[in-house]
Order: structure tokens, then C-alpha cells, then sequence
């Protein structure tokens, strides 16, 4: 069989141009999709009388076989073959005879490849969308175990004040938790039909397009068929999922990097998930935190690709759109590896928790000795600038501020009591941060039930 659009044709396609112009090397990945589209199509062909039932009936079993061979890989892809749709087809002709040539009646591959990527994105979504709960499992259950441990919080990497590991940890729960309600949300816009709107104009045999796409599994039909054939929004929309979920990630992977270097040593990952040096015999390093971080700008780079790709198109499909799928799948195979191994680095994550107390500064508390003056009658900017001169004296002197003496304390205003001691306590500093939201152990918990919630919630 040659070329499904030969028939105005009567020179040859240069070689190289018909590698150039193929996309099958890429887009076979969409097969169930394509062939689910066709199935669902043949039945709304013969709905409207355009086909027999038979005819649509033996379009579906030959279908069907099509299908087999592709999921036991005995699908052979022909020279002629350029993209999925022209593969299934032809291998449909193949089997079930010219009836096969009645299929693609007032459907164009404008139509159907829209319609397919978003029925093929859609059951990827679904399986991301549960790699990412997994990992805010993953991040729960670390959280619950470690309750207790206690560190210095940074802000700008220097030491700012005493918070709880699980705190911390649980801060990208809640990244991810937004990430799960934009994928939710963009689910909805990819979940409409275009089907049905031919190559731009529309479909002229009567085709009920609200029972095609409730064959498929679909929550709307497109309004306008020369927007739905170049609509790629849906697909943009989850590429920019992708990258602010990716910048979530490697937010985390870059704290846990830092944090089990030597210098820090709060923390160190599993041997299941780290790699030595082919030099250096010592080394144990992070590269699957750091792939994480470094997939960052493979992803993003994705999204700017398909918007550079969309940018300036004229009306409805030009072949620029066949662009839009090996970033989408590129995207779609690391996040799939991805989000379990940090699923993996978190759940087996280890934590030194003496290291982490041991070294918080008693410098964390300074704003914990302004708020004590507060309480003694001092406005919040005046005991801000005197417990800044405390810091300072006590870096003149060499000594930590809970050992710089009284009387320097009581030399720099009376404000300061005997009491003063009593705030150099990391703990009590923590528990007093007990708002919705706050660092305190019962705030912390009230996350974790939040959570609970969130993860029982499909
Ligand atoms: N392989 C094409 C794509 O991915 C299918 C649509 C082709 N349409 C056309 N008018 N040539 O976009």
C-alpha cells in the first residue's frame, strides 16, 4: 500500500525528507490511544449510518488485533509507515480488506492526533499524579518518625531560628500538594474532544461528537474546530506542571545534597541511592539528588520548546504541531523514574540527629531575646537593635551570648534581667511557635493530620 496521500502525487519523496518528515520513530507510543480513537469512531460512523454495523463491528475486531500486536511487540512498522495513525491503518487494510478504507471517513490526522495526546496524556497523568502522592508519603512518614529532632532553620543558608527536621521536611508536602491540585486542574482542560472537527472545518456525516467523547472517557467536545486542531495548551499546561513541580524537587534534592556534606552531616543518603568515585575510594556521593536537580533544566527546557514551537503558528494545524511530542515524552519517561527514586531517597533516608541539635548557635535565639524584651516593656525596633549589640559584643568577646556576662548584658540597657537565661532553651523557642502553620510539636501535628487527609483524598 503506498502513501495514504499519494493520489495528487507523482514524483518521488527525497529519502531524507521522508526521514525528516516521519514520526513514527516516536509517536507509536500513542498506538492504544490511536486505536481506541478508531474504535470509538468506526461505532459513531455507523451510528450515523455512514458505515453498516458489520463493517464497523469488523473495523473493530481488526482493530483490536492491531492492538495485540503492538502490546506483543509483533507489530512490524513498515517503510511506508510515517506515522502511528498511517501504521494502524495500514495494518488495519491489512487484515480486514478494503472495508479499513471507510474509516478515516471525515476524519483528518489533525483531528485525531489531538485526540489522541490528550487520551494518551490523561492516563499518564493519572500515573504521576499517584508518583507524586507516593513521595508525599514517603516525606509523612519520615516527618512522624522523626517528631522530636530539632535544628537550626536557615534563611539565606545562615543559621535564622531552632525548627523542627519534620517542620522542615513537611514544608515540601504542601509544594507538592499544590503541584497535585494544578495537575488536577489542568486534567480537566486536557479531558475534551477534538474529534469530530476534520482537518479544520468541521465533520460533515452527522457524527454525534457528546456520545464519541463519553465513549472515550471524556468530560467536554472543543467549540471550534480551528482551534481544536491546534490547541496545545493542554500540553503546555503540563510541561509547566512539570517544571514547577521539577523546581519543587530540586529545591529538595539541593537542601539533602548540603545537608549530608561532611560540613554538614545532618543526614546521609542510602547506599541504594548513591554512587562512588572511579577515583577517589572515599567517596559516597548524591548523584540521584543531583540528576534530580540537573533534570531541571531538561524539563523546563521542554516547556520553552513547545511554547517557542507555538509561538506565532498560523490558524489550525501546520506540521510544526508534529513537534510537540518528544519533550512531552521525554518529560513523561523521567518523571516516571524520578519520582520513585525520591520517593526512595526519602524513605530511606538517614538522619543524625545529635549532629543536627549539636549545632545550633545560640545566636538562633537573638529573636527570641528581643521578643523577651518586648515583654518587658521595650518596643519591638528598640530590642531588635539591643540584642543586635548583644550579638556583637559577645563576637567581640569570644564567647556565646548565653555566656556573655549579665553585666554586659545590663551595660548595654537595665532592660535586660536575670532573667534572660531563661530564653536559651532551642526547644521552649520552637513550642512557643505553636500558630496553625507554626514550628511547634502541636502544629506539627495538626500538618501531619491535614496531610493524612490530603493523601486519603483520589
Ligand atoms: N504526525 C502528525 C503529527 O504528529 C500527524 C498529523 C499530520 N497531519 C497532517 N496534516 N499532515 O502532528
Amino acid at each position: 500500500m503506498g502513501k495514504l496521500w499519494g493520489g495528487r502525487f507523482s514524483g518521488v519523496t527525497d529519502e531524507l525528507m521522508k526521514r525528516f518528515n516521519d514520526s513514527i520513530g516516536f509517536d507509536h507510543r500513542l498506538f492504544r490511544s490511536d486505536i481506541q480513537g478508531s474504535a470509538a469512531y468506526a461505532a459513531a460512523l455507523a451510528e450515523s449510518g455512514v458505515i453498516t454495523q458489520q463493517e464497523a463491528e469488523m473495523i473493530r475486531d481488526g482493530l483490536d488485533k492491531v492492538r495485540l500486536e503492538f502490546e506483543s511487540e509483533s507489530f512490524e512498522i513498515q517503510p511506508g509507515d510515517e506515522d502511528i495513525h498511517t501504521a494502524v491503518e495500514r495494518r488495519l487494510s491489512e487484515l480486514v480488506g478494503p472495508v479499513a478504507g471507510k474509516l478515516h471517513t471525515g476524519r483528518s490526522r489533525n483531528d485525531q492526533v489531538a485526540t489522541d495526546t490528550r487520551l494518551y496524556l490523561l492516563s499518564e497523568i493519572s500515573k504521576l499524579g499517584l508518583a507524586v502522592k507516593q513521595v508525599q508519603a514517603a516525606i509523612l512518614t519520615q516527618s512522624e518518625h522523626h517528631i522530636g529532632v530539632v535544628m537550626p532553620g536557615y534563611t539565606h543558608l545562615q543559621q535564622a531560628q531552632p525548627l523542627l527536621f519534620s517542620h522542615w521536611l513537611m514544608s515540601y508536602f504542601w509544594k507538592l500538594e499544590r503541584d497535585n491540585g494544578r495537575l488536577a486542574d489542568l486534567k480537566k482542560r486536557t479531558s475534551t474532544l477534538p474529534l469530530g472537527s476534520g482537518a479544520l472545518a468541521g465533520n460533515p456525516f452527522g457524527i454525534d461528537r457528546a456520545s464519541l467523547a463519553e465513549k472515550l472517557g471524556l468530560a467536554g467536545i472543543t467549540e471550534n474546530s480551528v482551534d481544536a486542531v491546534s490547541d496545545r495548551d493542554f500540553l503546555a499546561e503540563f510541561l509547566a506542571w512539570a517544571s514547577i513541580l521539577q523546581v519543587h524537587l530540586s529545591g529538595l534534592a539541593e537542601d539533602l545534597i548540603i545537608w549530608s556534606s561532611r560540613e554538614f552531616g545532618f543526614l546521609q543518603i542510602d547506599e541504594a541511592y548513591a554512587t562512588g568515585s572511579s577515583l577517589m575510594p572515599q567517596k559516597r556521593n548524591p548523584d540521584s539528588l543531583e540528576l534530580v536537580r540537573g533534570k531541571t533544566g531538561r524539563v523546563v527546557g521542554h516547556l520553552f520548546g513547545l511554547l517557542m514551537t507555538l509561538k506565532g503558528l498560523p490558524s489550525s494545524y501546520n506540521k510544526d504541531l508534529q513537534e510537540d511530542k518528544e519533550g512531552l515524552f521525554d518529560v513523561i519517561d523521567s518523571l516516571s523514574v524520578e519520582l520513585p527514586v525520591v520517593e526512595g531517597v526519602i524513605r530511606t533516608l538517614n538522619v543524625n540527629v545529635e549532629r543536627m541539635s549539636a549545632s545550633l548557635d545560640d545566636s538562633v535565639l537573638a529573636t527570641d531575646m528581643a521578643d523577651y524584651l518586648v515583654r518587658n516593656g521595650v518596643p519591638f525596633r528598640r530590642s531588635h537593635e539591643l540584642v543586635g549589640k548583644a550579638v556583637k559584643r559577645s563576637e567581640q568577646l569570644g564567647v556565646s551570648l548565653r555566656d556573655l556576662p549579665l553585666r554586659e548584658y545590663q551595660h548595654i540597657d537595665n532592660a535586660f534581667g536575670e532573667d534572660v537565661n531563661g530564653i536559651f532553651d532551642f526547644r521552649a523557642s520552637l513550642e512557643a511557635r505553636d500558630v496553625r502553620g507554626g514550628t511547634a510539636t502541636a502544629s506539627v501535628r495538626e500538618q501531619f493530620h491535614r496531610a493524612r487527609e490530603c493523601l486519603e483524598q483520589t
